[in-house]
């Protein structure tokens, strides 16, 4: 059968892959994120999209910039559009501890055509859009949502990078922008309260590149939210994964093949 023109291959000539991931640098996310069955390796999937959703000042940009900044501290490049505060409010509130050098860029920019533009400028392993409700084009249709999900799947794919969008909750606790919104990504988060000066970020129901039903638990401190839990160690996976990591660097420490 020829099939030289059709977009269409046999079972047995396909390549099994999964997302390329790097590192949060924080473990208990990494393992939120989910591994690559392949190489058993955890961390944030490249060309995919996250929606980290949760209520008006529960702590998302906090949350978001422990992230950040423990990303930069691996030496990977992040941009960050800042679409509800001027840039100079969101460095003197969230970024504390960030070194001048770090390949961070923040940007003010809501229009979509124009962030693409930036996205290609900087080329950068991390993009946060603080909050997706703010992009120009964002109105709660299906049409507008599609546009910015078209743009985006476009530009990852280009940049090899990791988009998370902020969104926020309506007051029944479902993600405002209805249901078009989650299905635009790939993997939800949602930031709830866990009780006083505690915040839990779970992934309920959707993460197309690990598994759903996880749980995290962040303490709010003064520097940024800080990582109270350490459900990775019940997981089979993370410690086969661990297990592979260790043996592997051991071997190769010792000279063996
Ligand atoms: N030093 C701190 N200690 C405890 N909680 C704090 C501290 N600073 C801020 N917060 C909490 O963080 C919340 C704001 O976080 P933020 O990330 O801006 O929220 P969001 O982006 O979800 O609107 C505040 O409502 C407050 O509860
Ligand atoms: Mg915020």
């Amino acid at each position: 059968m020829t099939t030289a023109t059709l977009n269409v291959e046999h079972f047995s000539s396909v390549i099994p892959t999964d997302a390329n991931r790097f590192s949060s640098g924080i473990d208990e996310l990494d393992w939120l994120y989910g591994h690559n069955p392949i190489n058993k390796r955890f961390g944030i999937p490249r060309k995919v999209m996250t929606l980290l959703a949760g209520s008006a000042g529960i702590g998302k940009t906090r949350f978001t910039m422990t992230l950040v900044k423990s990303v930069l501290r691996s030496g990977l490049r992040v941009l960050y559009f800042t679409c509800e505060m001027p840039k100079g409010t969101f460095k003197h509130q969230y970024c504390k501890n960030v070194e001048q050098t770090a390949e961070f860029y923040i940007s003010e920019e809501r229009d979509l055509n124009a962030q693409v533009q930036i996205i290609d400028h900087v080329n950068p392993d991390l993009v946060i859009v603080d909050s997706v409700n703010r992009i120009k084009q964002y109105n709660s249709s299906q049409r507008s949502i599609d546009l910015i999900e078209q743009t985006y799947r476009r530009e990852i794919e280009r940049s090899d990078s990791h988009v998370i969008f902020i969104g926020h909750l309506n007051a029944q606790g479902g993600v405002k922008g209805g249901t078009y919104l989650p299905h635009m990504v790939d993997i939800v988060f949602a930031v709830r309260k866990w009780m006083a000066n505690f915040i839990e970020v779970a992934c309920d129901d959707k993460n197309r590149y690990g598994q759903t039903g996880k749980s995290t638990k962040w303490a709010h401190e003064d520097h940024g939210v800080e990582c109270r839990s350490d459900r990775r160690f019940d997981d089979k996976a993370w410690k086969k994964g661990k297990r592979r990591v260790i043996t592997r660097a051991r071997r190769k420490l010792l000279g063996l093949r």
